[in-house]
């Protein structure tokens, strides 16, 4: 333990010498000694030290200012400031970056300044949990290794991934003095026109859960030893990524069978994986806001689900219970209204009001005093997981671990992995490296197309920030196949006309760009979106812009192959033309390698093996999704479907088994079925099974993801894959409300193969 840790302080350490520091586990969880330590630290607090705990700041409250009221770039501590709010205001947790990402030895200065505050020369001593939003990767840290987004993660279908990522970026994220990380993003990606569909991991639930429990687990298991390395948060509960509006931060309306079975399984698989926070809904479900929400924060989330760790809201959200959702009649109501709803810190962020509000609020008896010695106890078991009271402040020597080599070339192979190959007219791709190539579209050449919001700024979209090695597509095909071959030529290019809104696509040079196609063998016809997140990514239309589509005929008229490239956060409709273009690849965002992973995809180095998430939508009001109900069947029929991607090579499945005919509860049925690599070359194919229910009480869906495995087969090779199937995977929420296991016929879907098997009563009954 640093030896400076705590004030009143020796007598905690006194305490916690015949306590000796024990913490069980990386999953969170608690003990009874660890317990005994807060019980010991809580009741030496005052309540303006409780409710303080309670408060979290943006760094902006402590940043230095210059005559203008500007921060100085890129954000320097103000001592006097950081004193107030750490030793006058005992605030708990401070967030977020004043303006773009710090260098490690920056963060390393941030860090210890705020803990010398609140370790060194505060009464009790008790450390500050930074928190930041480490989405791909340490996005705020120079340097760091930035990762294909969620989205793109969960197109490689291979949950390993999704843990060496939350891994390295654990890693980075610590090695900038950071232990919690406002990630992973589980809602579920069922509205593309949501700005942050991107942050998901695609519309199917069982896919959501899987990948969001990998990823909590390699975050919070990244270092030695029992101590948390960085704690989880995901957020944002509940029903947030759903609008009816495809707006950011507008109503969700969740029937409560569509909440049980869609919404809630994902975080409670996060919650079982062992993640220590959580953070909330900033919109509303129902009517009712997600910081007011009762039962979905207590009921649910504390008192079915055993959550020990601590809630926190989303930004400013206490305070748009009064000033925006209006359920509140002061700001003092809506504080008392979410602690008592279950909210344990507030991301304020901006002052101290919060706490001064929810002193009044205990002092006048409208919030219970147990209720803030419960989010007390919450926070500090989080500060004791992460090792904080052991010792708060940077590492040094982890410093050199930021954006390693091995790394990098990991973040490549994900990168590879997680594009789609939707389309391949004719076998036009794979493309040989002597042909001379016209790249045009305004993604080609950015950066921030390949790697969306939270990178390196908030919104991902200031092009000088990248790194000089980082490359775009048109820098990646140069790289690979020699600068002669490349010509590009950006015909269309994106433009913030106003600040509030959404950029808009402007044609610029498409008659150079059609004259250069005269030299060129193949088009590379780079499209899609510049980066944003959050509201800024909001948009009326999902349909490509018309300067695209208007640049996509251009090239398609004049006969040459054209090759689509499609990156972007959402899945913009292409239906207008995409018909006509050749080949089409659904980059999405595939991070800071992603450059370099479509020129390997381009030129046959990697074959292709990703698999769409999501259902991409034909056109902008069709979106119904793969598990729809069997009314809807005719509705489905989208651009490409979920699951579908393409390969270099081809796939054959035979010999679909099951172990029994009948499947009761509490017995497991095995499902065997063999695939052969019948092309020519080495590929990986997603191997999926889907269920579905032929009857129920309820209409069922037409079937359901719960079960995929990634395999690789050289050419002629073959594999049995197995699954393994029980009741688990067969309940859903019924007319009551309540979850059920039916008896009856179900169909196993493995490719185009079926087998059915009888669902049975518990022997028992
Ligand atoms: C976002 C959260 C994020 C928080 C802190 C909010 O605006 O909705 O996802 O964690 O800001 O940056």
């Amino acid at each position: 333990m640093n030896s400076t840790v705590l004030c009143n302080r020796f007598t905690i350490l006194f305490f916690f010498t015949i306590f000796p520091f024990c913490l069980s586990a990386q999953v969170f969880s608690i003990d009874g000694v660890t317990e005994a330590k807060i019980d010991f630290v809580i009741a030496q607090m005052t309540l303006a030290e409780k409710v303080g705990q309670m408060t979290q700041i943006t760094f902006q409250v402590i940043a230095q200012r210059d005559g203008d009221g500007e921060i100085i770039p890129p954000g320097i501590v103000d001592d006097e400031k950081l004193r107030y709010a750490v030793n006058d205001r005992h605030i708990g947790s401070i967030l977020n970056i004043p303006i773009h990402a710090f260098t490690v030895d920056q963060w390393h200065d941030i860090i210890t300044a705020i803990q010398d505050a609140a370790v060194r020369d505060s009464r009790l001593g008790i450390p500050v949990l930074y928190g930041i939003d480490a989405i791909h990767g340490a996005n705020y840290t120079t340097g760091a290794t930035l990762f294909p987004q969620s989205i793109n993660l969960a197109a490689t279908w291979n949950p390993d991934y999704v843990e060496a990522s939350a891994r390295i970026t654990a890693r980075e994220v610590r090695a900038s003095g950071i232990r919690w990380n406002f990630n992973p993003v589980l809602d579920t990606g069922r509205q593309p026109l949501w700005p942050r569909f991107w942050e998901t991991y695609g519309e199917d639930p069982y896919m959501a859960a899987t990948m969001g429990r990998r990823y909590v687990v390699g975050l919070q298991s990244g270092g030695e030893g029992d101590e948390i390395y960085v704690a989880a948060c995901p957020k944002h509960y509940i029903g947030y990524g759903h609008p009816w509006s495809g707006k950011d931060r507008t109503p969700a309306i969740l029937d409560e069978r569509t909440l049980n079975d869609w919404h809630l399984p994902i975080f409670r698989e996060g919650i079982k994986a062992g993640a220590a926070t959580v953070m909330g809904n900033s919109s509303e479900v129902n009517g009712i806001p997600g910081h007011a929400n009762y039962h979905f924060i207590t009921e649910i989330l504390k008192e079915e689900w055993g959550f020990q760790g601590f809630f926190v809201t989303d930004w400013y959200d206490i305070k748009n219970l009064h000033e925006r959702d209006r359920i509140a009649e002061t700001p003092k109501d809506a504080v008392c209204m979410a602690i008592n709803a279950g909210v344990d810190m507030s991301m304020v962020p901006f002052d101290f009001s919060f706490a001064d509000h929810l002193a009044e609020c205990v002092q006048d008896g409208s919030v219970p005093e147990e209720r803030i010695d419960d989010a007390v106890r919450r926070i500090l078991r989080v500060k004791f997981a992460v090792g904080l009271f052991d010792d708060p402040y940077p590492d040094e020597n982890l410093k050199k671990i930021v954006g390693a080599e091995e790394a990098k070339a990991l973040n490549r192979k994900m990168a590879g992995e997680s594009i789609v190959l939707a389309k391949n007219e004719n076998n036009v791709l794979p493309l040989a490296r002597d042909m001379n190539i016209l790249v045009t579209g305004p993604t080609g050449n950015l950066m921030q197309s390949l790697n969306g919001g939270w990178t390196i700024n908030w919104q991902g979209n200031d092009e000088s920030l990248y790194p000089e090695d980082a490359l775009t597509m048109v820098g990646a095909l140069k790289e690979a196949a020699g600068e002669a071959h490349i010509t590009y030529v950006e015909g269309a290019v994106f433009e913030q006309t106003d600040y509030s809104s959404f950029p808009t696509c402007i044609i610029t040079d498409i008659d150079e760009a059609v004259l250069a196609t005269e030299r060129a063998d193949a088009i590379i016809l780079t499209l899609g979106e510049p980066s944003y997140c959050e509201s800024e990514g909001n948009i009326d239309d999902l349909t490509i812009d018309d300067a695209q589509i208007q640049l996509a005929n251009a090239m398609i008229e004049t006969g040459k192959p054209v090759i689509l490239v499609l990156a972007q956060g959402r899945p913009r409709t292409v239906s207008r033309f995409v018909d006509n273009v050749d080949a089409v690849l659904i980059a999405g965002l595939p991070g800071m390698e992603g450059g370099r992973a479509i020129a390997d995809i381009l030129y046959g180095d990697v074959n292709p093996s990703a698999k769409l998430p999501y259902s991409y939508p034909r056109a902008p009001n069709a979106l119904t999704p793969y598990d729809h109900k069997p009314l809807e069947a005719d509705t489905y029929n989208p651009q490409w479907e979920f699951g579908h991607g393409l390969s270099y090579t081809t796939f054959e499945y035979a010999d679909l088994k099951i172990s029994q005919a009948n499947l009761a509860p509490g017995e497991t049925l095995d499902v065997t079925v063999q695939v052969t690599n019948t092309g020519s070359r080495t590929g990986k194919e997603v191997v999926k099974l889907y269920v579905t229910d032929l009857y129920g009480q309820i209409s069922r869906p037409v079937r359901q993801l719960k079960g995929f495995q990634v395999i690789e087969l050289e050419p002629g090779e073959n594999k049995d894959v197995k699954f393994h199937i029980d009741k688990t995977d067969l309940e859903f929420t019924g007319l009551k409300g309540k979850r059920v296991f039916e008896p009856g016929t179900f169909e196993i879907t493995v490719n185009s193969l079926h087998v059915r098997f009888e669902g049975l009563e518990a022997k028992n009954q």
